[in-house]
C-alpha cells in the first residue's frame, strides 16, 4: 500500500514518541526531564537494570545505549508487538484518529494471499491434531508416551500426526473446498514432474507445526517413528510463507519468557526445545533442521545478549559450536554474546533433562563456558605445541581470530583472556606471586614499552596523547587509591611507554601506596602530579569525589585500549607490508582510524550523562594535545 505524502509525518506529530514507548517502560524520572522531551527508562528491548534506554520526543527518535537498537515510534511498536511496517502504521493511525488510505491493489492481493496460505496451514494443524487421537494413530501416541509426550506437551505443542495413507490430507482439504494449487503452494502436498495427482507430502509422521514471531503457521516438522525410515525428519520445503534461514522453532513464546524464566537456550532439535520448555526452562528456541544462520543468529540476539548454545554432545555438536563462534565474532560487542553449554557424550538436552532432570540440565546451563574458552579450546584442544613453529601457528590462529572481532574495546579483552590462557597452559606448574595489598600477578612478558614507542612513532601526535592519558589514569589512581582493587585488570593490561610510568605502574600494581612507594616511582609520582594537565584535570583536584573520579578513569583506560587496539592494527599493517600492495596498506590503515574514531565517539556518547566536568576534562585533554602537537611540528 503506498501512503500519501506526509501521512507519515502527520502521523509522528500526533502521536509523540514517549507515549507510544511509555506504554511498555517506567521511566527512570530523576534522569529523565520531561520538560524539554527527555526520556529514560530501562530498555524495554533487551533485559538491564539501569536506565540506558534514550527517548527525545522533539526528534521522535529513540537510542538504547546498551543494545544501540534505535529508531522511530513506528520501528518501536514494530519490534514490541512483532508486527509489520503497515501493521504498525494502522495500529498508530488509528490511535491518532487518523484514517488509512485505500489498499494498494497489488499489496493487498499479496496479504490476501499469504494470508490464504496460512489459512491452509492452519487447517493441517488442525487435521493432524485430530488424526493423533484418531484410531489410526495409536502407535504415534504410544511413541509419544514413549518420550514423555502427553497432555500438556501435545496440548501446548500442537503436536500432530500425519496418517500414512498417500492422500489423507490432500482429501480432507479439496474436500473442504481448499483449491489443490494452494496445498502445493503451501508445501503440504507434493506435484509430480509429470503432471500426475498431487500427493501428501506427510506421511505417517509426528507433526510439528512451526509458528512464527506473529503465531502464524509457517511450517512443519514431521518425524518418523520407525527409526530405520530414510529421513528421521521432514521439514516443509520453502514457501512464500517459509524462510527456513529465517525462523527459529518457538520464537513466540521465548521471546515473552527471555529474561524471565533463566537465559534463552537454543537447542538443536524441535523435541530438544519441547523437552527444555516443558522443564521450566522457557526461554528456548532451535533452528530448522539446519545450521543456525547469521539472520538466525541477530533473531536470537534481539531476544536476549547472551543466549546459551546447548550443542549436542558430540563431534558433530562440536563443529555446530565452532561454526557458530565465527559466525558470531564480527558482531560481538558489550552486549551481545554467547555462551556454550557442553553437555555430556552423545547427550542432546532431551537426553539429559530425561536422564538426570531439570537440575542436571540447570547445571549445565549455569556452567555454560564464555566464547573465548571455546575458541581456546578449538585452536588447542588434542594438539602438541612441542616446536617454536607450532606455537607460532597458534599464535597466528588466535590473532586471525581476534582480528574478526569488529568492537575494539571488547578485543582488547579477548586479547587479555587469550594471553592468559596462553600464559597458563605454557606453564602450567607456575607458583603464585608475592602477596601485596592488591593480589598480584606477573606482568604479561609481551612488547617492551621501548619496541611500543617506536612503532607508534610513525602516528604523529598520537603517541603523545598516549603519554597524557596514562598520566592522567596514573594520577587518578594516586589521587583515589580506593579505586585500585576495581581497576586493577586495567591497570594491568596498560603497560606504559616510558620507563619512569612504566616503573609507576608496576610498583601500583605490586600493593605499593601512593604515600610509601619505592624508588625509582616515588620520583615519577611526584613528577607526574606536577605537570600541568596532570594539575588541571577535575578528578585530581576534586580528590573528594571518587565516583567522578571513578567515571574518568574508566573513560581514560577505554580511550587508551582503544588507540592501543589501533596501534595495534597499524603494527600488524607495517609488518603485512611486504606482501599487500600500497592500496591494502592504505586501506586498512584507514580502517584502523575509522574504528579508533568509532570507539572513541561511541564511549562519549555512552557516558555523555557523567556530567559537564567530563567533558571538559576530554575537551582539556584534547587542546593539549593539538597544541603540543602544533609545537612539535613548527620545530
Ligand atoms: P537430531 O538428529 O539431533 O534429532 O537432529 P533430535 O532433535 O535429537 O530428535 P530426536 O530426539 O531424535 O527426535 C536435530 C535437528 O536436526 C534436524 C531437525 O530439526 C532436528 O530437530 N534434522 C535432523 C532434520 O531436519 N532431518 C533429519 O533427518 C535429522
Ligand atoms: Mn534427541
Amino acid at each position: 500500500m503506498s501512503l500519501p505524502p506526509g501521512f507519515l509525518d502527520e502521523l509522528r506529530n500526533r502521536v509523540p514518541i514517549s507515549s507510544v514507548v511509555g506504554r511498555k517502560v517506567v521511566w527512570d524520572m530523576r534522569k529523565s526531564n520531561q520538560a524539554k522531551g527527555d526520556f529514560w527508562a530501562p530498555c524495554p528491548l533487551h533485559q538491564e537494570k539501569s536506565a540506558s534506554f534514550h527517548v527525545d520526543d522533539r526528534k521522535g527518535f529513540y537510542y538504547c545505549f546498551g543494545c544501540h537498537a534505535k529508531g522511530d515510534a513506528l520501528r518501536f511498536v514494530q519490534e514490541t508487538e512483532n508486527i509489520g511496517f503497515m501493521e504498525a502504521v494502522e495500529m498508530l493511525a488509528r490511535e491518532a484518529g487518523m484514517t488509512m488510505p485505500a489498499r494498494d491493489p497489488r499489496a493487498a492481493e499479496k496479504a490476501d494471499h499469504l494470508s490464504e496460505l496460512a489459512a491452509v496451514m492452519e487447517a493441517a494443524v488442525r487435521f493432524y491434531r485430530m488424526q493423533l487421537s484418531g484410531g489410526a494413530a495409536h502407535a504415534a501416541r504410544d511413541y509419544l508416551t514413549g518420550r514423555g509426550l502427553q497432555g500438556d506437551a501435545l496440548e501446548r505443542f500442537e503436536i500432530g500426526f500425519a496418517p500414512a495413507a498417500r492422500r489423507a490430507l490432500w482429501e480432507h482439504l479439496t474436500g473442504a473446498g481448499v483449491a489443490g494449487a494452494k496445498i502445493v503452494e503451501a508445501g503440504l502436498a507434493i506435484a509430480p514432474d509429470d503432471g500426475g495427482q498431487p500427493f501428501d507430502r506427510f506421511r505417517g509422521r509426528i507433526m510439528f507445526p512451526i509458528r512464527d514471531g506473529r503465531g502464524r503457521c509457517i511450517a512443519f516438522g514431521g518425524r518418523a517413528m520407525d527409526p530405520n525410515d530414510r529421513a528421521k525428519y521432514l521439514n516443509s520445503p520453502e514457501t512464500p510463507l517459509f524462510d527456513k534461514g529465517r525462523s527459529l522453532y518457538n520464537i513466540g513464546p521465548a521471546r515473552g519468557a527471555a529474561g524471565k524464566s533463566g537465559p534463552l537456550i537454543v537447542a538443536e532439535g524441535y523435541m530438544d526445545v519441547i523437552a527444555l520448555v516443558m522443564a521450566g526452562f522457557e526461554a528456548a528456541v532451535a533452528p530448522l533442521g539446519t545450521a543456525i544462520t547469521e539472520e538466525q543468529l541477530r533473531l536470537i540476539w534481539r531476544l536476549s545478549p547472551e543466549p546459551v548454545i546447548a550443542l549436542d554432545g558430540d563431534a558433530a555438536g562440536l563443529r555446530a559450536g565452532t561454526r557458530l563462534m565465527d559466525l558470531a565474532l564480527p558482531h560481538l560487542g558489550p552486549e551481545q554474546s554467547l555462551r556454550f553449554c557442553l553437555l555430556p557424550e552423545k547427550m542432546d538436552p532431551d537426553d539429559v533433562l530425561r536422564t538426570g532432570g531439570a537440575g542436571a540440565m540447570r547445571k549445565l546451563i549455569e556452567g555454560a563456558l564464555p566464547l573465548v574458552q571455546i575458541l581456546w579450546q578449538r585452536e588447542t584442544e588434542g594438539q602438541i605445541f612441542d616446536s617454536p613453529e607450532r606455537r607460532a601457528a597458534l599464535d597466528q590462529r588466535l590473532r586471525a581470530a581476534l582480528a574478526k572481532i569488529a568492537d575494539p574495546g571488547l578485543r582488547g579483552h579477548y586479547a587479555e583472556d587469550l594471553r592468559s590462557l596462553r600464559a597458563a597452559f605454557f606453564q602450567p606448574k607456575r607458583a603464585a606471586g608475592g602477596k601485596g595489598v592488591w593480589p598480584r600477578r606477573d606482568a604479561p612478558a609481551t612488547s617492551l614499552p621501548a619496541t611500543r614507542a617506536t612503532l607508534l612513532a610513525a602516528s604523529g601526535g598520537e603517541d603523545v596523547a598516549e603519554r597524557m592519558r596514562e598520566e592522567i589514569i596514573l594520577a587518578i589512581l594516586l589521587t583515589h587509591p580506593g579505586l585500585m582493587p576495581a581497576f586493577l585488570p586495567d591497570l594491568e593490561r596498560a603497560e606504559m611507554r616510558e620507563p619512569g610510568t612504566e616503573a609507576l605502574r608496576l610498583a601500583l600494581m605490586n600493593g605499593a601506596q601512593p604515600d610509601a612507594l619505592p624508588e625509582p616511582a616515588r620520583q615519577e609520582a611526584a613528577r607526574l602530579l606536577d605537570l600541568g594537565h596532570v594539575r588541571i584535570a577535575p578528578p585530581v583536584r576534586q580528590a573528594d569525589d571518587p565516583d567522578f573520579a571513578r567515571a574518568c578513569l574508566a573513560e581514560e583506560f577505554a580511550k587508551l585500549f582503544a588507540r592501543r587496539g589501533v596501534a595495534q592494527e597499524l603494527r600488524e599493517a607495517a609488518e603485512d607490508v611486504a606482501h599487500v600492495s600500497d592500496e591494502g596498506l592504505t586501506w586498512r590503515l584507514r580502517q584502523a582510524s575509522e574504528s579508533r574514531n568509532r570507539a572513541e565517539r561511541s564511549r562519549l556518547s555512552d557516558s555523555a550523562d557523567l556530567g559537564e566536568d567530563r567533558a571538559a576534562l576530554s575537551g582539556a585533554l584534547q587542546r593539549l594535545i593539538e597544541s603540543e602537537v602544533w609545537v612539535k611540528r613548527k620545530k
